[in-house]
């Protein structure tokens, strides 16, 4: 009896745990960084780090293409950390793919990692990573990203198209997997809810497998065939480009004339009639635009008479349009439209400019970030911890962000348009 007593007068109910990453979300790739070595097996012993100059050193021709990239800015892109700053976002669910090998993040995490508490995804429990490389995190989508996995015997080994015998490090023959890490971060599934406000998954590859180029790959056409030495002073071969030009919105000052460099060609095809204009998307194989849920096509007509003067104006938005949903009450984010062009679409659009006649000019502008929300990412002042992420920026993201590239044009014409 007294045993009993006493059991029942000290006996405290153990504070519930938070949840493990896979309990509370299930299992997905993007919940952990990349399990990538940081070092991978050279063939007549010894090893070499995984850092993308190390590997540019030999690849100079594919780490020139990968500098240029967004893959290379996906960490030191100013929109990435304004967006990083604001309050609600879960940081390390981020950087999962924006810093994606376990090398370049300061903290262990795995799917056995607990949340900090029950209600709150924004914090996880860790302990330091042992082979964390403040370098490689400002390298973003790095080489190792696609390229680096553990081999059987748990030594690095570098993922390849065609299993060449002539390299030094060791080489596992893959092309499949290659072709298949681009869905893990672009089209990681559209049914997750991390929570109810934070639902925007992309749906890139379920775009392209309902279309008509379903079968084809994003390598296919995001890494087209070029002829270059694969090493420096190597014989010139087809290699495949790594500067995935897509949207060919750069993310540097720099990159705002380079698009061609880069080889950046639009999906749309625009015809003009005397009052109609027709916009196929003749080129991507998803929707047009895919990705970012914010970006948009804004297709503009004016009418001008021959001295020049605006007579009329119109323009049509394509894209979509969110709700966010709210935290507070817990009203979840949701689509309110989508009138984005599907692949091979043709959509005619007849401008309402009167029935004048006059010159009709036509812009389409390719737009990822309008100039309301740069105006509001400049208002951002960076703590130190997202800092820390690109010390050379300054913490106040005004000056960065008037110079950022937000959209880019990619079509203009005229016809001459009778009074009807
Ligand atoms: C986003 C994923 C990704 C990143 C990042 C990436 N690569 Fe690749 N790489 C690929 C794919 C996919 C292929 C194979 C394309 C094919 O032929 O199917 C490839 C092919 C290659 C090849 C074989 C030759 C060729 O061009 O086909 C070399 C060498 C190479 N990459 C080096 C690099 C280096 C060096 C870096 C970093 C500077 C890098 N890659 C970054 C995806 C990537
Ligand atoms: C010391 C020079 C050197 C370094 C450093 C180096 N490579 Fe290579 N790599 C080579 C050579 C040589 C080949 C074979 C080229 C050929 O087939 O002609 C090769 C081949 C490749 C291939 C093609 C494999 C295939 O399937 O045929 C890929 C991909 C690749 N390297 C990626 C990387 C990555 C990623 C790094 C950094 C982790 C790296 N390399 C570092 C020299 C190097
Ligand atoms: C580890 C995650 C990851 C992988 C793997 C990956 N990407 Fe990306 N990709 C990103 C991120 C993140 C960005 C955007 C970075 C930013 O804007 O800050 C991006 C940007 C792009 C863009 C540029 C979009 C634009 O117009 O700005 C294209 C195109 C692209 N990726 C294609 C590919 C292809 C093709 C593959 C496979 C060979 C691939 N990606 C693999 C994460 C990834
Ligand atoms: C049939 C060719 C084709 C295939 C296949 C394809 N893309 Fe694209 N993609 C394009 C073109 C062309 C653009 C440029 C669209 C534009 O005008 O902005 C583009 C643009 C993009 C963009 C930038 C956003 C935008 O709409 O401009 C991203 C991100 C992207 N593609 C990712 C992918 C991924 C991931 C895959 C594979 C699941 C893929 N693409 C497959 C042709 C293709
Ligand atoms: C599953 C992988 C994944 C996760 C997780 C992820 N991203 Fe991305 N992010 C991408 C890819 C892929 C792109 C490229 C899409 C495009 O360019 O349209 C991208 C692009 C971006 C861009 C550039 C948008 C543009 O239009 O160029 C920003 C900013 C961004 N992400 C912020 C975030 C933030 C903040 C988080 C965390 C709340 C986050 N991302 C989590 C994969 C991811």
């Amino acid at each position: 009896m007294l045993v009993l007593i006493s059991l029942s007068c000290t006996f405290v109910e153990p504070a519930a745990e938070p949840p493990t990453l896979r309990e509370r979300f299930g299992d997905h790739a993007f919940l952990t960084p990349i399990d990538a070595p940081p070092t991978v097996a050279l063939v007549a012993g010894g090893e070499l780090d995984t850092r993308a100059s190390t590997c540019g050193g030999c690849h100079a021709e594919h780490y020139r293409d990968w500098s240029q990239s967004t893959h290379a800015a996906a960490v030191h892109d100013v929109q990435f950390l304004a967006e990083l700053a604001k309050p609600d976002q879960p940081r390390w669910l981020c950087l999962n793919c924006h810093a994606p090998t376990a090398p370049q993040r300061a903290e262990t995490i795995t799917a056995d990692t607990r949340l900090a508490s029950a209600d709150s995804i924004l914090a996880l429990q860790t302990t330091p990573n042992p082979t964390y490389d403040r370098l490689r995190t400002a390298e973003g989508v790095t080489c190792a990203s696609c390229h680096v996995r553990r081999d059987t015997d748990g030594a690095g080994t570098v993922v390849g198209p065609r299993g060449s015998g002539r390299a030094p490090h060791r080489v596992r023959h893959d092309p499949t997997a290659l072709d298949a890490v681009c869905v893990s971060c672009h089209s990681p599934g559209t049914d997750i809810v991390i929570t109810p406000t934070f639902p925007c998954w992309f749906g890139t590859a379920e775009e392209l497998a309902a279309g008509p180029a379903a079968g084809t790959t994003c390598v296919d056409c995001h890494m087209p065939s070029a002829e270059r030495a694969i090493v420096v002073d190597g014989a010139v071969q087809p290699i495949r480009r790594h500067t995935w030009a897509g949207s060919g919105i750069a993310k540097t000052t720099a990159g705002l004339t380079t698009a061609a460099e880069r080889g950046f060609v639009s999906g749309l095809d625009v015809a003009l009639a005397s009052t109609t204009v027709t916009l196929t998307n003749a080129r991507a194989g998803h929707a047009l635009p895919t990705g970012d849920p914010e970006r948009f096509l804004l297709v503009e007509a004016t009418l001008r008479d021959d001295a020049g003067t605006v007579l009329a104006a119109d323009s049509l938005r394509i894209g979509q349009s969110w709700d966010w949903g709210d935290e507070a009450t817990a009203r979840p984010a949701r689509r309110t439209d989508d009138n984005r062009l599907g692949p091979g679409e043709i959509r005619v659009w007849t401008p309402r400019l009167s029935g004048g006649g006059g010159k009709m000019a036509v812009r389409v502008t390719s737009v990822r970030l309008t100039a309301d929300n740069a105006a509001e990412m400049g208002k951002v002042t960076l703590d130190a911890e997202l800092h820390a992420l690109w010390p050379e920026l300054p913490s106040s993201l005004s000056a960065p962000m008037a110079g950022y590239p937000r959209s880019i044009v990619v079509f203009e014409g005229a016809i001459v348009r009778d009074p009807t």
